[in-house]
């Protein structure tokens, strides 16, 4: 049930590439505290830096993924983080990692769960012969892309459609459903 006090949690919003579902949640007002990325380079933290934003970008290569996550969770209880936002976050989190942020972890996917978990989703539609793909937003457990689902939206696959065109049309239905669901996330 939402609260009714106005009041929203903290959000910390993980990306490794362009970020583009980050801009949309910090768009559409949802309480960012910090954007951190696995990968220094990545092209989101740009945009977040030029939008005034905390960032933190460690990449795990040398260092070895409990001393990475060590210092990401440093990080976000630094910036008093209470809920964390998987937006194109390409690296696997560990099972301790999950299970101490346990409830508190979402993730967008660009599948109709629990079809086509992991990579390659619109390719998979497509071969497959689906008339539907989608996306879902869901929270993270230690399997991957199988925790509840919160809310789907449906996109059609078009005559024609190869991967990168589906990609495209799921990639907008995306921006107006992460903003929606974990606005309603951060308020229960
Ligand atoms: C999005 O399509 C997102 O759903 C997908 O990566 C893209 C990231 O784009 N995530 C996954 O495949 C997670 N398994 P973005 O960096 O522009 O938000």
């Amino acid at each position: 049930m939402p609260n009714d006090t106005g009041v929203t949690k903290r959000v910390g919003i993980l990306i490794s590439g362009r970020g583009s579902n980050m801009m949309a949640l910090v768009e559409a007002g949802i309480d960012v505290a910090l954007v951190a990325s696995d990968k220094p380079d990545a092209a989101g933290l740009a945009w977040a830096r030029d939008h005034g934003l905390s960032t933190f970008a460690l990449s795990p290569k040398g260092i070895g993924k409990p001393a990475y996550e060590a210092a990401l969770n440093v990080a976000l209880g630094d910036a008093e983080v209470e809920v964390i936002a998987l937006a194109g976050y390409m690296r696997l989190l560990s099972d301790a990692f999950v299970a101490a942020w346990r409830g508190r972890i979402v993730n967008i996917h660009p599948s109709l769960l629990p079809k086509y978990k992991g990579l390659d989703t619109h390719a998979r539609a497509i071969a497959a012969g689906d008339a539907e793909a989608g996306c879902s937003v869901h929270v993270v457990t230690e399997e991957l892309d199988a925790g509840e689902v919160l809310g789907q939206e449906l996109v059609p696959i078009l005559p024609g459609d190869d991967a990168d065109a589906l990609a495209a049309r799921v990639l907008i239905a995306e921006h107006r459903l992460y903003p929606r669901i974990l606005a309603e996330f951060v308020r229960r």
